[in-house]
């Protein structure tokens, strides 16, 4: 699907890890994505980390876990996965018939990049007799190195799954990590990663805030820290939080994850109030870096070249899947199916 490219644009894609192809600002994206998922049978995924505008656009949004079972039973041609790496390569690896399209090929994560599978194998090595529950969060590669996935919606339940004496190793996210080890009292050997955007926030903004509105819910996805998770209200995946903020009858809450959350959130309960919990310093850190290489632009273009494209060796596709579906069994033993 790549004619009319220039050779420039489809050279440089390697490189910049998008298309880069001018395109006329008088286009009406949304128009134009809208006529292309009709034209292409495709269906657009999007994490709720995405900038707005591609939210309002995806089919459905939602939280790692329900992205995996969304993606694993589309009857859509093409997969446009409005994400980062992992999870459109979690995608091919339950589709792999599908055309699954990443508009951005260098959304990463920093927790996956976090436990490099050669590493990652040498360590597993001196503990035989582990069985490796990996966090979603992690290159297919690692899910080849791996007995059963798990998300942040299903992890105790994955945990508990698990004779209890059987030793296991978690990784690659220590924060979930701990807080997994607390609530199901489980030893575990634990992969020394983490999210850079879920260990930046402010301890001591945060407790301003809670002074400034006494009133307010501090709620916090478990890839935060300990001492923060510490002092929340309410622990959950994004989608538990959205769902909290909606059953809570709190008016004002303190949100620690990551700020593209919060459209949902507002949409939801435009009555009450979210504040996303402050990071350290005065960027825009609690924004996901990696999640925000997602562009309108960039796809629109992915969806009318059908470019970039996740490509997974035979074999990651054959050692890495198992895992994933051993999740997803489960997740629907355990009720945890997503509703939309
Ligand atoms: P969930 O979507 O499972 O809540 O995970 C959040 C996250 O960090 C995704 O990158
Ligand atoms: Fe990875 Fe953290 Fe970004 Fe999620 S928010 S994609 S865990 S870096």
């Amino acid at each position: 699907m790549s004619q009319g490219l220039s050779a420039t644009a489809v050279k440089n894609l390697d490189r910049k890890g998008y298309l880069d192809i001018d395109i006329d600002p008088t286009l009406d994206l949304v128009a134009e994505i809208q006529r292309l998922k009709k034209e292409k049978n495709a269906i657009i995924l999007a994490h709720y980390y995405q900038e707005s505008d591609i939210q309002d656009i995806a089919d459905y949004i939602g939280d790692s876990l329900g992205l995996s079972q969304k993606a694993a039973k589309t009857d859509a041609d093409i997969i446009v996965f409005a994400g980062v790496h992992f999870m459109a390569e979690t995608a091919k690896m339950l589709s792999p018939e599908k055309k699954v399209l990443l508009p951005d090929l260098k959304a990463g994560c920093s927790l996956a990049d976090s436990c490099p599978p050669p590493l990652f194998r040498k360590f597993k090595e001196k503990h035989p007799d582990h069985v490796v529950v990996s966090y979603i969060n992690c290159t297919a590669e690692l899910k080849t190195l791996t007995d059963i996935c798990c998300t942040s919606t299903n992890a105790v339940q994955i945990i508990e799954s698990i004779p209890k004496e059987q030793p296991i190793i978690f990784a690659p996210d220590i924060n979930l990590g701990r807080y997994l080890v607390k609530k199901t009292g489980r030893d575990m050997l634990l992969w020394n990663g983490s999210c850079m955007v879920h260990e930046i926030f402010s301890h001591e903004k945060i407790t301003k805030l809670r002074m400034q509105y006494p009133e307010a819910e501090l709620i916090a996805h478990p890839e935060c820290e300990p001492h923060l998770l510490e002092t929340a209200d309410f622990i959950g995946s994004t989608t538990g939080l959205l769902n909290y903020t909606k059953r809570s009858a709190a008016k004002v809450f303190i949100v620690a994850t990551e700020a593209g959350i919060l459209h949902q959130m507002q949409k939801a309960s435009p009555d009450k109030t979210f504040i996303p919990a402050p990071p350290e310093n005065t960027c825009a850190c609690n924004e996901c870096p990696h999640m925000k290489r997602n562009t309108l632009e960039k796809l629109y273009a992915c969806m009318e070249y059908e470019l970039p494209e996740i490509i997974l060796p035979q074999w990651i596709i054959d050692e890495g899947r198992a895992c994933i579906d051993r999740m997803l069994e489960i997740s629907a033993a355990a009720g945890l199916v997503s509703k939309d």
